[in-house]
């Protein structure tokens, strides 16, 4: 594992999006994993800037996202979708159909998950995979648990993960229960991983995850096994390393 130390956030984000952005530079169609959540918001910025101004080309590039809400409608505002929509993809050179999200409106998300995974692989597998970290560890929408999940899957929310996304809906009660989300291996299967993590209420997460064992109760932790995996962290995240 590589950890990229840096001063505050915009650090991260640029750090991040030249990462990235050296990805598409060697494979202009390559397949980018792409995540939610407040951290990678700066990227997504920083790639934006990066595109108008004529350095970074998207229109051959394919990405998968980590994850969706089951039950939300693409034009919902607080669904996944609408989220890389508003974010990224409304803003670059990117094919719509070149975007994937699970689509959490399916009649059978088990079915769905299986049906994403196999895209992925027909895509050929992906070349870099963004992830963030949740405060009880999570990664994509895997959630402790006595075992690491393999494939893209339907799961029941923990009501920690609902607290701390319900700053996106108007109240606690609105956040959907399940989701779908990209399995452990799924993710695993990446072959780079980028993982960034920002603040000091990620600085005890980050530490059991990085420096304690590989544990499904701290579903991060399995990213130690990782062959190419790198951490871009700011100086308040790193405080308890
Ligand atoms: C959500 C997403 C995760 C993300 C996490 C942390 O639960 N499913 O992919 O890493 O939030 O988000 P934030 O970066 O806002 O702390």
């Amino acid at each position: 594992m590589r950890t990229i130390k840096c001063g505050d956030y915009h650090e991260l984000s640029v750090k991040a999006a030249e990462i990235l952005a050296g990805c598409v530079g060697e494979k202009a169609d390559c397949i980018l994993g792409l995540a939610t959540g407040s951290t990678p918001v700066g990227l997504y910025q920083e790639l934006i800037g990066l595109y108008q101004a004529g350095k970074l080309d998207f229109s051959r590039v394919r990405t998968v996202n980590l994850d969706e809400y089951v039950g939300l409608a693409p034009e919902h505002p607080q669904s996944y979708r609408y989220f890389m929509e508003g974010k990224l993809f409304r803003h670059i050179n990117i094919a719509p159909e070149n975007t994937h999200l699970p689509n959490g409106l399916s009649d059978d998300p088990e079915e769905e998950g299986r049906r994403y995974d196999r895209m992925i692989e027909a895509l050929g597998g992906i070349d870099l995979q963004i992830l963030g970290i949740g405060h009880n560890g999570h990664i994509g929408f895997n959630e402790p648990a006595e075992v690491f999940t393999p494939g893209t899957h339907a799961v029941e929310l923990s009501e920690s993960t609902i607290k701390a996304n319900s700053r996106f809906f108007a109240a606690a009660d609105e956040v959907p229960r399940r989701a779908i989300t990209m399995g452990i291996g799924s993710i695993m299967r990446a072959k780079k991983i980028l993982i960034l993590v920002e603040g000091a209420a990620k600085a005890e997460i980050l530490k059991a995850a990085f420096a304690g064992p590989v544990d499904p109760r701290v579903p991060a932790s399995i990213l130690q096994l990782h062959r190419d995996m790198t951490l871009i962290a700011d100086k308040a995240a790193l405080s308890c390393m």
